[in-house]
């Protein structure tokens, strides 16, 4: 007797299919599950024997065979269980081949039989799409597998019991619905925040363009305060964004409840998170905090605290929006286009206002040492933010809040959209990810601004990598005053937010 049914293996995000054959074959008793299986998958002997005893059916007295084919792609993760156990029902006869045919399976049993969530329901669901199939999964699985689509066959079962109750036409498993994850906590505010003006300026632009932002300042002058209001000015997802950051959540086992993320994301690991913590992968691969953060924020406080080769591995995802982790046989590709905010004190004592370092500039120059030259390189806005004095925080709130900064700050996306759109340039969604011949062409700065950068490039000694990043906060800064041409004023605005300036500050 031989039966079988389409299971996925998760690459990165990307769900391969899988094909689980079973075979019952006289001779000794014994139940073997072969196919480069890892020890979860092993272990499902137990769990599928279980939960078949549990709904009142027993394995067969011979020689049971499972190949999970390919049989070179490792399959890791107990959420074979579920394929494995129907492909055994078929090859008994309790359900009929043609039944399961149009299905691939997903989701780990209990040793009562019942069905249990497993991470990675959305991919999953797109993959068997693909494959032209529907998706047999858990039933708190259901309403996030539901987001591959309307024309998705999904059958969330919260029992083996029911599962084999719909195939026999004794029970209507019902269509689960997608639903949306929103969060009903108010977001901070930045009207909280007594002045810090020009912080509060840089975080807008970082917001309207995408950039990476470092802020650098003495102890409580309000730089994780500013970072944690960030989310309350950054425009809200697509619909494709949402579902792109909700397969990366759904791998990860942190879509709650099965919901799709609405709200950006926005993770600040702490600064002792392991280089898999951050970047992805471990002995079992997972979505690292820059992958989770896909598509919103990642937050670094105290950044030179974090460990110099951890910080080293963001410089490529940085660059290519990617995280690869290379495994023995295969690579396994995250998606992690990701802004990052990092804020740090300017020597490791500290530096607060009135307060003169004892080891003098060593300690500053050493402190930001830990953080590597190419790293600070991929920082478009550096920023200062100084202590707050008692006159500041004794001043009425601000009248402006979030909510009209965020409004700015949608607008300025909206031209950029456009703008790419009208080009056809497919990848780039804001100003930080221009790059060659785009960023010549949009942010090419009119004769005022041209003269005044090629001075600075002089005087400043700007590279050439300081060079495009003074263009591409420029190009923003321009959108931000719903201007087509960069001018003079927004090269000078940019010019100011250029590392070197105060890092030389800092160390002199
Ligand atoms: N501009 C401000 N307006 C209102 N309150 C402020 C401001 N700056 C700081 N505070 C108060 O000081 C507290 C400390 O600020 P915060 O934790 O953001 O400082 P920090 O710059 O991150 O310090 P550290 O370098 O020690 O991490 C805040 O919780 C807030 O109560
Ligand atoms: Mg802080």
């Amino acid at each position: 007797m031989y039966s079988q049914i389409a299971t996925l293996a998760f690459v990165g995000v990307e769900a391969r299919a899988v094909e689980v054959q079973v075979r019952i074959t006289p001779g000794n008793p014994a139940f073997h599950i072969v196919g480069l299986a890892d020890k979860a998958v092993a272990e499902s002997r137990e769990r599928v024997r279980n939960a078949l005893h549990s709904v009142g059916l027993g394995l067969p007295y011979k020689h049971l065979t499972v190949n999970l084919a390919p049989a070179d792609l490792p399959k890791e993760g107990s959420h074979y269980d579920l394929a494995i156990v129907i492909g055994l029902l078929v090859a008994m006869g309790v359900i009929s081949p043609e039944a399961v045919s149009g299905y691939a399976a997903i989701g780990e049993l209990a040793l009562d039989g019942s069905i249990r969530a497993v991470p990675g329901a959305l991919p999953a669901a797109i993959g068997a799409n693909a494959l032209g199939k529907g998706l047999i999964c858990p039933e708190p699985c259901g309403p996030e597998a539901a987001w591959a689509g309307e024309n998705v066959d999904v059958l969330a079962a919260p029992h083996l019991l029911s599962l084999v109750n719909h195939f026999k036409g004794l029970l209507t498993l019902p269509r689960p619905k997608p639903s949306l994850e929103r969060s009903d906590k108010p977001l901070p505010d930045l009207k909280d925040v007594r002045g810090q003006e020009s912080a509060k300026r840089a975080l807008e632009v970082a917001a309207a363009g995408g950039h990476n932002l470092l802020m650098v300042g003495p102890p409580g002058s309000g730089k994780s305060m500013l970072a944690a209001r960030l989310p309350s000015i950054l425009p809200p997802l697509t619909p494709e964004e949402m579902l792109e950051v909700s397969m990366v959540h759904s791998l990860a086992g942190e879509l709650m409840g099965g919901k799709l993320c609405i709200d950006r994301p926005f993770r600040a690991p702490h600064h002792s998170a392991s280089m898999a913590a951050l970047v992805g992968g471990g002995s079992r691969p997972k979505p690292g905090e820059a992958s989770l953060a896909h598509l919103g924020v990642l937050f670094l406080d105290e950044l030179p605290e974090y460990q110099p080769n951890v910080l080293d591995a963001l410089r490529q995802p940085l660059e290519t929006g990617e995280i690869v982790v290379a495994r023995a046989n295969h690579r396994i590709l995250y998606p992690a286009r990701i802004q990052l905010i990092a804020a740090m004190n300017p020597c490791k004592c500290g530096g607060g206002p009135g307060m003169t370092c004892r080891r003098g500039p060593r300690c500053a120059s050493e402190y930001q040492a830990r953080v590597s030259g190419p790293m600070m390189d991929r920082v478009d806005l550096h920023i200062e933010v100084p202590a707050v004095t008692a006159a500041d925080l004794v001043l009425p709130a601000a009248t402006e809040g979030s909510r009209e900064v965020r409004t700015r700050v949608i607008a300025a996306r909206d031209r950029q959209r456009a703008r790419l759109a009208a080009k056809g340039a497919k990848g780039v969604r804001t100003n930080a990810e221009l790059t060659g011949q785009l960023l010549d062409e949009f942010a090419a700065p009119d004769a005022a601004g041209q003269t005044l950068l090629r001075q600075a490039a002089e005087t400043m000694k700007l590279s050439a990598r300081g060079y495009h990043r003074v263009l591409r906060v420029a190009r923003t800064l321009a959108d931000l005053d719903a201007c087509d041409d960069v001018g003079r004023l927004h090269i000078a605005e940019a010019l100011s937010y250029r590392g070197e300036a105060l890092r030389e500050r800092s160390v002199a």
